[in-house]
């Protein structure tokens, strides 16, 4: 079984979450996609869905669903995305795809974030993914010395510019311990606009594919 269809397979078992009615929020990503792609079979039970980036949000319209402010629409019953690297206790770390903010945005909306992910984004400690952090532009340099003052490698993801208009530098050397912990104080950074550590609201489902089928955490 290849990578994708155990991404696949997380994506399908992810609409058994999808509400009778009402509006879901969708993330951002190849599993996202997938889910979207199921999504599609249910649309006519949707009232719509908020979309995490762009790409999701015209991924979304492609199929005929239609795509709401998350300002008219008010707490989400449900936030179905992927992510990057993936605990047993379900923190996570996100914005492989730079969505990271609008990402945390939808899930701190939602009353339960189910994240579907291929068995290999399973870790015992985050942080061999390089932690992507969401930076206003003029602060790039101050803000990655302060980074290397917390024992990181901050790496400019050059030539990406956010759906927000901001940059990326992706944090690598780290070996988070503490998640709940760094994700607080990177964002005491002046400058971040927010990093991919999904701890203080991190999955509340965890829907893992694997070769034997579907593993929920
Ligand atoms: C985008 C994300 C994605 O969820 C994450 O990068 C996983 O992507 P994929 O489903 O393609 O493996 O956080 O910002």
């Amino acid at each position: 079984m290849t990578q994708d269809d155990m991404k696949k397979a997380a994506a399908h078992a992810a609409l058994e979450f999808v509400p009778r009615e009402g509006v879901i929020g969708v993330g951002t990503g190849s599993t996202a996609n997938y889910f979207i792609d199921e999504l599609a079979s249910l649309k006519g039970r949707l009232e719509g869905a908020v979309a995490s980036s762009v790409a999701t949000a015209e991924r979304l319209k492609r199929h005929g669903i239609p795509v709401l402010d998350l300002n008219d629409a008010g707490t989400l019953a449900v936030y179905v995305d992927g992510a990057d690297e993936a605990t047993a206790q379900r923190a996570l770390i996100k914005g492989g795809g730079g969505a990271l903010t609008r990402e945390k945005i939808v899930a701190a909306a939602s009353r339960t974030f189910v994240c579907i992910a291929d068995e290999g984004k399973l870790v015992d400690v985050l942080g061999r993914f390089p932690l992507p952090v969401e930076v206003i532009p003029m602060a790039r340099s101050l803000v990655a010395r302060e980074i290397v003052t917390l024992g990181g490698e901050p790496v400019w993801r050059q030539g990406v510019k956010t759906d927000n208009g901001n940059i990326i530098l992706d944090v690598h050397g780290l070996k988070i311990l503490d998640p709940w912990a760094l994700e607080e104080r990177l964002n005491q950074i002046t400058g971040v606009v927010t990093n991919g550590l999904f701890a203080r609201r991190g999955a509340d489902i965890l829907l893992l594919g694997t070769p034997s089928g579907v593993r929920r955490l």
